[in-house]
Protein backbone atom coordinates (compact mmCIF):
# COMPACT_ATOMS: atom_id res chain seq x y z
CA UNK A 1 0.00 0.00 0.00
CA UNK A 2 2.68 2.74 0.45
CA UNK A 3 3.28 2.58 -3.25
CA UNK A 4 -0.28 3.92 -3.61
CA UNK A 5 0.23 7.49 -4.07
CA UNK A 6 3.54 6.73 -6.44
CA UNK A 7 1.16 4.17 -8.66
CA UNK A 8 -1.48 7.55 -9.00
CA UNK A 9 1.06 9.57 -10.15
CA UNK A 10 2.09 7.10 -12.72
CA UNK A 11 -1.68 6.59 -13.67
CA UNK A 12 -2.01 10.44 -14.01
CA UNK A 13 1.18 10.52 -15.98
CA UNK A 14 0.16 7.58 -18.33
CA UNK A 15 -3.37 9.19 -18.71
CA UNK A 16 -2.09 12.57 -19.69
CA UNK A 17 0.62 10.78 -22.12
CA UNK A 18 -2.61 8.89 -23.84
CA UNK A 19 -4.20 12.19 -24.33
CA UNK A 20 -1.59 14.11 -25.61
CA UNK A 21 -0.80 11.01 -27.88
CA UNK A 22 -4.10 11.43 -29.14
CA UNK A 23 -4.24 14.99 -29.94
CA UNK A 24 -1.23 14.71 -31.54
CA UNK A 25 -2.32 11.85 -33.83
CA UNK A 26 -5.44 13.87 -34.60
CA UNK A 27 -3.48 16.93 -35.93
CA UNK A 28 -0.70 15.19 -37.75
CA UNK A 29 -3.72 12.84 -39.89
CA UNK A 30 -5.54 16.06 -40.14
CA UNK A 31 -2.56 17.47 -42.28
CA UNK A 32 -2.23 14.39 -44.10
CA UNK A 33 -3.46 14.04 -47.45
CA UNK A 34 -5.60 10.98 -46.47
CA UNK A 35 -7.85 13.05 -43.91
CA UNK A 36 -9.29 14.62 -46.94
CA UNK A 37 -10.58 11.38 -47.90
CA UNK A 38 -12.50 11.28 -44.53
CA UNK A 39 -13.91 14.47 -44.18
CA UNK A 40 -14.86 15.13 -47.88
CA UNK A 41 -14.44 19.00 -47.39
CA UNK A 42 -12.25 21.59 -47.90
CA UNK A 43 -9.67 22.29 -44.62
CA UNK A 44 -8.15 25.33 -46.07
CA UNK A 45 -9.07 28.44 -44.85
CA UNK A 46 -7.56 30.51 -47.63
CA UNK A 47 -9.93 29.81 -49.84
CA UNK A 48 -12.63 32.37 -48.82
CA UNK A 49 -10.23 34.46 -50.28
CA UNK A 50 -10.78 32.93 -53.74
CA UNK A 51 -14.34 33.26 -53.81
CA UNK A 52 -14.07 36.34 -56.30
CA UNK A 53 -17.55 36.05 -57.97
CA UNK A 54 -20.61 37.15 -56.52
CA UNK A 55 -22.64 34.66 -58.98
CA UNK A 56 -23.40 31.60 -56.67
CA UNK A 57 -23.38 29.25 -59.50
CA UNK A 58 -19.80 29.88 -59.98
CA UNK A 59 -19.12 30.07 -56.48
CA UNK A 60 -20.71 26.25 -56.33
CA UNK A 61 -18.36 25.00 -59.17
CA UNK A 62 -15.65 26.42 -58.01
CA UNK A 63 -15.82 24.65 -54.61
CA UNK A 64 -16.39 21.62 -56.59
CA UNK A 65 -13.65 22.22 -58.49
CA UNK A 66 -11.61 22.67 -55.08
CA UNK A 67 -13.29 19.16 -53.87
CA UNK A 68 -12.08 17.27 -57.38
CA UNK A 69 -8.29 19.13 -57.35
CA UNK A 70 -7.65 17.62 -53.37
CA UNK A 71 -9.60 14.21 -53.45
CA UNK A 72 -9.25 13.49 -57.80
CA UNK A 73 -8.85 9.47 -56.56
CA UNK A 74 -12.07 9.73 -54.75
CA UNK A 75 -14.27 12.19 -55.99
CA UNK A 76 -13.47 11.58 -59.98
CA UNK A 77 -12.64 8.17 -59.22
CA UNK A 78 -14.01 7.48 -63.15
CA UNK A 79 -11.30 9.00 -64.60
CA UNK A 80 -8.07 8.64 -62.31
CA UNK A 81 -6.36 5.41 -62.37
CA UNK A 82 -3.70 5.68 -59.97
CA UNK A 83 -3.63 7.03 -56.28
CA UNK A 84 -2.95 10.78 -57.15
CA UNK A 85 -4.58 13.59 -56.45
CA UNK A 86 -3.92 17.01 -58.56
CA UNK A 87 -2.64 19.20 -55.31
CA UNK A 88 -0.07 16.21 -54.61
CA UNK A 89 1.38 17.41 -57.27
CA UNK A 90 0.18 21.05 -58.10
CA UNK A 91 1.36 21.65 -54.23
CA UNK A 92 -1.60 23.57 -51.92
CA UNK A 93 -4.15 23.64 -54.61
CA UNK A 94 -1.77 24.86 -56.92
CA UNK A 95 -1.84 28.09 -55.11
CA UNK A 96 2.41 27.71 -53.75
CA UNK A 97 4.73 29.69 -56.22
CA UNK A 98 7.45 27.76 -58.42
CA UNK A 99 6.28 24.24 -57.53
CA UNK A 100 3.57 23.85 -60.54
CA UNK A 101 1.47 26.80 -59.39
CA UNK A 102 -1.88 27.25 -61.23
CA UNK A 103 -2.65 30.85 -60.21
CA UNK A 104 -3.59 33.24 -62.82
CA UNK A 105 -2.89 30.66 -65.71
CA UNK A 106 -6.07 30.40 -67.63
CA UNK A 107 -5.06 33.67 -69.69
CA UNK A 108 -2.44 31.98 -71.61
CA UNK A 109 -4.78 29.69 -72.89
CA UNK A 110 -5.06 28.84 -76.04
CA UNK A 111 -1.01 27.92 -75.91
CA UNK A 112 0.90 26.25 -78.59
CA UNK A 113 2.08 22.76 -76.52
CA UNK A 114 5.24 20.85 -77.91
CA UNK A 115 4.06 17.56 -76.83
CA UNK A 116 0.61 17.76 -78.46
CA UNK A 117 2.41 19.44 -81.17
CA UNK A 118 -0.92 21.77 -81.47
CA UNK A 119 -2.75 24.74 -79.56
CA UNK A 120 -4.48 23.50 -77.00
CA UNK A 121 -7.20 25.19 -74.67
CA UNK A 122 -7.05 25.01 -70.53
CA UNK A 123 -9.97 22.17 -70.78
CA UNK A 124 -7.42 20.29 -72.61
CA UNK A 125 -4.67 20.51 -70.71
CA UNK A 126 -6.27 19.27 -67.29
CA UNK A 127 -7.67 16.57 -69.40
CA UNK A 128 -3.51 15.87 -70.21
CA UNK A 129 -2.84 15.84 -66.43
CA UNK A 130 -5.49 13.17 -66.49
CA UNK A 131 -4.44 10.99 -69.02
CA UNK A 132 -0.56 10.95 -67.75
CA UNK A 133 -0.51 12.03 -64.42
CA UNK A 134 -3.46 10.81 -63.45
CA UNK A 135 -3.11 7.75 -65.24
CA UNK A 136 -6.33 8.01 -66.35
CA UNK A 137 -8.94 8.76 -68.56
CA UNK A 138 -9.66 12.23 -70.06
CA UNK A 139 -13.01 13.57 -68.84
CA UNK A 140 -15.35 14.85 -71.87
CA UNK A 141 -15.76 18.61 -72.50
CA UNK A 142 -18.67 18.91 -70.99
CA UNK A 143 -18.71 16.64 -67.79
CA UNK A 144 -18.87 18.52 -64.26
CA UNK A 145 -15.62 17.35 -63.27
CA UNK A 146 -13.92 19.59 -66.24
CA UNK A 147 -15.99 22.18 -66.11
CA UNK A 148 -15.49 22.63 -62.01
CA UNK A 149 -11.93 22.17 -62.59
CA UNK A 150 -11.43 24.79 -64.77
CA UNK A 151 -13.62 26.84 -62.47
CA UNK A 152 -11.58 26.06 -59.89
CA UNK A 153 -8.30 27.10 -61.41
CA UNK A 154 -9.77 30.61 -63.27
CA UNK A 155 -10.37 31.46 -59.72
CA UNK A 156 -7.66 30.48 -57.45
CA UNK A 157 -5.61 33.49 -55.67
CA UNK A 158 -2.12 33.76 -54.35
CA UNK A 159 -1.41 32.59 -50.37
CA UNK A 160 -0.14 36.11 -50.27
CA UNK A 161 -1.26 38.84 -52.44
CA UNK A 162 2.13 40.62 -52.16
CA UNK A 163 3.24 38.31 -54.29
CA UNK A 164 4.32 38.56 -58.41
CA UNK A 165 1.85 37.27 -60.78
CA UNK A 166 0.97 35.18 -62.54
CA UNK A 167 2.17 32.34 -60.48
CA UNK A 168 3.07 29.57 -63.23
CA UNK A 169 5.03 26.39 -63.80
CA UNK A 170 7.88 24.67 -62.15
CA UNK A 171 11.07 26.86 -61.35
CA UNK A 172 13.10 24.75 -63.53
CA UNK A 173 16.77 23.85 -62.53
CA UNK A 174 18.74 26.19 -64.63
CA UNK A 175 20.44 25.05 -67.60
CA UNK A 176 24.24 25.33 -67.08
CA UNK A 177 23.51 23.18 -63.85
CA UNK A 178 21.61 20.50 -65.59
CA UNK A 179 24.23 17.26 -66.04
CA UNK A 180 23.85 15.23 -68.79
CA UNK A 181 21.42 12.05 -67.96
CA UNK A 182 24.08 9.40 -69.08
CA UNK A 183 26.53 10.97 -66.65
CA UNK A 184 23.80 11.38 -63.52
CA UNK A 185 25.10 9.05 -60.76
CA UNK A 186 21.75 6.98 -59.96
CA UNK A 187 23.52 5.24 -57.10
CA UNK A 188 24.09 8.35 -55.35
CA UNK A 189 20.45 9.13 -56.39
CA UNK A 190 19.15 5.90 -54.49
CA UNK A 191 21.32 6.50 -51.61
CA UNK A 192 20.07 9.93 -50.94
CA UNK A 193 16.42 8.73 -51.60
CA UNK A 194 16.77 6.10 -48.72
CA UNK A 195 18.19 8.79 -46.62
CA UNK A 196 15.64 11.61 -47.54
CA UNK A 197 12.76 9.89 -48.69
CA UNK A 198 12.12 6.68 -48.30
CA UNK A 199 11.14 7.61 -44.48
CA UNK A 200 7.69 8.77 -46.54
CA UNK A 201 7.32 7.52 -49.66
CA UNK A 202 8.36 4.10 -49.29
CA UNK A 203 11.78 2.26 -49.95
CA UNK A 204 10.21 0.19 -52.37
CA UNK A 205 7.56 2.62 -53.90
CA UNK A 206 5.22 1.30 -50.82
CA UNK A 207 4.79 4.81 -48.86
CA UNK A 208 3.26 5.52 -45.58
CA UNK A 209 -0.99 5.76 -45.58
CA UNK A 210 -2.22 8.89 -47.29
CA UNK A 211 1.26 9.80 -48.90
CA UNK A 212 1.83 9.34 -52.72
CA UNK A 213 3.42 6.75 -54.31
CA UNK A 214 6.58 8.00 -56.64
CA UNK A 215 6.64 4.73 -58.93
CA UNK A 216 4.82 1.52 -59.28
CA UNK A 217 1.39 0.82 -60.57
CA UNK A 218 -0.29 3.57 -58.11
CA UNK A 219 2.17 6.58 -59.15
CA UNK A 220 1.80 8.92 -62.72
CA UNK A 221 2.31 7.21 -65.89
CA UNK A 222 5.80 7.29 -68.35
CA UNK A 223 3.93 9.78 -70.25
CA UNK A 224 3.63 12.30 -67.40
CA UNK A 225 5.58 15.59 -67.08
CA UNK A 226 7.13 14.43 -63.81
CA UNK A 227 8.58 11.24 -65.83
CA UNK A 228 11.14 13.72 -67.53
CA UNK A 229 14.02 13.63 -65.35
CA UNK A 230 14.49 17.37 -64.98
CA UNK A 231 11.06 18.33 -64.60
CA UNK A 232 10.90 15.98 -61.98
CA UNK A 233 14.41 17.13 -60.44
CA UNK A 234 13.40 21.17 -60.64
CA UNK A 235 9.76 19.44 -58.44
CA UNK A 236 11.80 17.85 -56.12
CA UNK A 237 14.23 20.72 -55.34
CA UNK A 238 10.99 23.16 -54.79
CA UNK A 239 9.15 20.56 -53.10
CA UNK A 240 10.72 18.14 -50.97
CA UNK A 241 11.45 16.82 -48.79
CA UNK A 242 7.87 18.25 -47.25
CA UNK A 243 8.96 20.84 -44.70
CA UNK A 244 12.69 20.76 -46.12
CA UNK A 245 11.99 22.40 -49.72
CA UNK A 246 15.35 23.48 -50.98
CA UNK A 247 17.45 21.89 -48.94
CA UNK A 248 18.77 19.52 -51.83
CA UNK A 249 21.12 21.32 -54.33
CA UNK A 250 20.77 20.84 -58.25
CA UNK A 251 22.81 17.62 -58.45
CA UNK A 252 21.18 15.83 -55.41
CA UNK A 253 17.62 16.68 -57.00
CA UNK A 254 19.10 15.15 -60.49
CA UNK A 255 20.14 12.19 -58.92
CA UNK A 256 17.30 11.15 -56.83
CA UNK A 257 15.00 12.01 -59.80
CA UNK A 258 16.94 9.73 -62.11
CA UNK A 259 16.67 7.35 -59.79
CA UNK A 260 13.00 7.36 -59.18
CA UNK A 261 12.60 7.59 -63.37
CA UNK A 262 14.58 4.44 -63.54
CA UNK A 263 11.67 2.27 -61.64
CA UNK A 264 8.89 1.13 -63.64
CA UNK A 265 5.63 3.03 -63.80
CA UNK A 266 2.29 2.58 -65.51
CA UNK A 267 2.71 2.74 -69.46
CA UNK A 268 1.45 5.34 -71.13
CA UNK A 269 -0.21 4.10 -74.57
CA UNK A 270 -0.14 7.33 -76.36
CA UNK A 271 3.40 8.07 -76.04
CA UNK A 272 3.67 7.46 -79.77
CA UNK A 273 1.98 10.29 -80.99
CA UNK A 274 3.70 12.89 -78.80
CA UNK A 275 5.83 15.33 -80.18
CA UNK A 276 4.64 14.92 -83.32
CA UNK A 277 7.58 17.58 -84.35
CA UNK A 278 10.10 14.99 -83.71
CA UNK A 279 12.01 17.43 -80.96
CA UNK A 280 11.61 14.96 -78.12
CA UNK A 281 13.12 16.18 -75.08
CA UNK A 282 16.51 15.08 -73.81
CA UNK A 283 14.83 14.18 -70.12
CA UNK A 284 11.77 12.02 -71.76
CA UNK A 285 13.74 8.08 -70.54
CA UNK A 286 10.80 6.46 -70.96
CA UNK A 287 9.83 7.27 -74.54
CA UNK A 288 11.23 5.07 -76.81
CA UNK A 289 11.51 7.25 -79.89
CA UNK A 290 14.20 8.96 -77.89
CA UNK A 291 15.82 5.59 -76.00
CA UNK A 292 14.61 2.20 -76.89
CA UNK A 293 15.26 1.44 -73.52
CA UNK A 294 15.06 3.92 -70.24
CA UNK A 295 18.71 4.82 -70.12
CA UNK A 296 18.41 4.83 -65.73
CA UNK A 297 17.20 1.52 -66.24
CA UNK A 298 20.38 -0.70 -66.18
CA UNK A 299 20.93 0.40 -62.97
CA UNK A 300 17.79 -1.40 -61.27
CA UNK A 301 18.53 -4.47 -63.17
CA UNK A 302 21.91 -4.72 -62.86
CA UNK A 303 22.67 -3.38 -59.28
CA UNK A 304 19.53 -3.70 -57.23
CA UNK A 305 18.55 -7.14 -58.22
CA UNK A 306 17.12 -7.47 -54.67
C1 LIG B 1 1.99 13.62 -60.91
C2 LIG B 1 1.91 15.05 -60.77
C3 LIG B 1 0.70 15.78 -61.31
C4 LIG B 1 -0.63 15.54 -61.02
C5 LIG B 1 -1.21 14.47 -60.13
C6 LIG B 1 -1.38 16.54 -61.74
N1 LIG B 1 -0.54 17.35 -62.45
FE1 LIG B 1 -1.07 18.97 -63.58
N2 LIG B 1 0.85 19.22 -64.16
C7 LIG B 1 1.92 18.46 -63.72
C8 LIG B 1 3.12 18.87 -64.43
C9 LIG B 1 4.51 18.27 -64.23
C10 LIG B 1 2.73 19.91 -65.32
C11 LIG B 1 3.59 20.65 -66.33
C12 LIG B 1 4.35 21.79 -65.78
C13 LIG B 1 5.42 22.29 -66.72
O1 LIG B 1 5.42 21.92 -67.89
O2 LIG B 1 6.26 23.05 -66.26
C14 LIG B 1 1.30 20.11 -65.10
C15 LIG B 1 0.54 21.08 -65.75
C16 LIG B 1 -0.79 21.37 -65.47
C17 LIG B 1 -1.53 22.50 -66.02
C18 LIG B 1 -0.96 23.57 -66.94
C19 LIG B 1 -0.20 24.60 -66.12
C20 LIG B 1 0.24 25.83 -66.87
O3 LIG B 1 1.09 26.55 -66.34
O4 LIG B 1 -0.23 26.08 -67.96
C21 LIG B 1 -2.80 22.43 -65.50
C22 LIG B 1 -3.94 23.38 -65.74
C23 LIG B 1 -2.86 21.25 -64.65
N3 LIG B 1 -1.61 20.64 -64.65
C24 LIG B 1 -3.96 20.84 -63.93
C25 LIG B 1 -4.03 19.64 -63.22
C26 LIG B 1 -5.24 19.11 -62.64
C27 LIG B 1 -6.60 19.80 -62.68
C28 LIG B 1 -4.92 17.93 -62.06
C29 LIG B 1 -5.83 16.94 -61.38
C30 LIG B 1 -6.90 16.41 -62.21
C31 LIG B 1 -3.48 17.72 -62.24
N4 LIG B 1 -2.99 18.77 -62.97
C32 LIG B 1 -2.78 16.64 -61.73
C33 LIG B 1 1.89 17.47 -62.76
C34 LIG B 1 0.74 16.93 -62.21
C1 LIG C 1 7.38 14.03 -44.51
C2 LIG C 1 7.01 13.15 -45.57
C3 LIG C 1 7.67 13.34 -46.93
C4 LIG C 1 9.01 13.32 -47.22
C5 LIG C 1 10.18 13.11 -46.27
C6 LIG C 1 9.09 13.47 -48.66
N1 LIG C 1 7.85 13.59 -49.20
FE1 LIG C 1 7.40 13.74 -51.19
N2 LIG C 1 5.45 14.04 -50.73
C7 LIG C 1 4.91 14.00 -49.46
C8 LIG C 1 3.51 14.36 -49.53
C9 LIG C 1 2.55 14.40 -48.35
C10 LIG C 1 3.24 14.66 -50.87
C11 LIG C 1 1.94 15.20 -51.44
C12 LIG C 1 1.92 16.71 -51.23
C13 LIG C 1 0.65 17.26 -50.68
O1 LIG C 1 -0.32 16.53 -50.53
O2 LIG C 1 0.66 18.46 -50.35
C14 LIG C 1 4.48 14.42 -51.60
C15 LIG C 1 4.60 14.54 -52.98
C16 LIG C 1 5.71 14.12 -53.71
C17 LIG C 1 5.76 13.97 -55.15
C18 LIG C 1 4.65 14.26 -56.14
C19 LIG C 1 3.54 13.25 -56.05
C20 LIG C 1 3.98 11.86 -56.44
O3 LIG C 1 3.76 10.94 -55.65
O4 LIG C 1 4.57 11.68 -57.50
C21 LIG C 1 7.04 13.57 -55.45
C22 LIG C 1 7.60 13.27 -56.82
C23 LIG C 1 7.78 13.50 -54.21
N3 LIG C 1 6.94 13.81 -53.16
C24 LIG C 1 9.13 13.17 -54.08
C25 LIG C 1 9.84 13.23 -52.89
C26 LIG C 1 11.28 13.10 -52.80
C27 LIG C 1 12.22 12.86 -53.96
C28 LIG C 1 11.61 13.22 -51.48
C29 LIG C 1 12.99 13.23 -50.84
C30 LIG C 1 13.89 14.24 -51.29
C31 LIG C 1 10.37 13.39 -50.74
N4 LIG C 1 9.32 13.41 -51.63
C32 LIG C 1 10.29 13.47 -49.36
C33 LIG C 1 5.58 13.64 -48.30
C34 LIG C 1 6.95 13.54 -48.18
Amino acid sequence: MKNLPLKIAFGILFTLFLVIYAVGLYHYRDQTPQSFHHTGSSTHQDWSQSLLHENPTIVASFLRGAKYFRHTSSFASLYVGNSLSCTQCHLGGGQENGILGLVDIASYYPEWDEREGKKITLVERIQSCFLRSENGKAPPVENPVIKDLKAYVESIRPFSENSKKPWRNLIQIPKEDLIPIEKIEVAQGKFLFDQQCAFCHGHQGNPMPGIPPVWGNESFNDGAGLARVYTLASFIQRGMPLGGANSLNNKEAQEIAAYIDSQKRPVYAGKQKDYPQGDIPVDAVYYPQRYPTNPLQPFMENKYKE
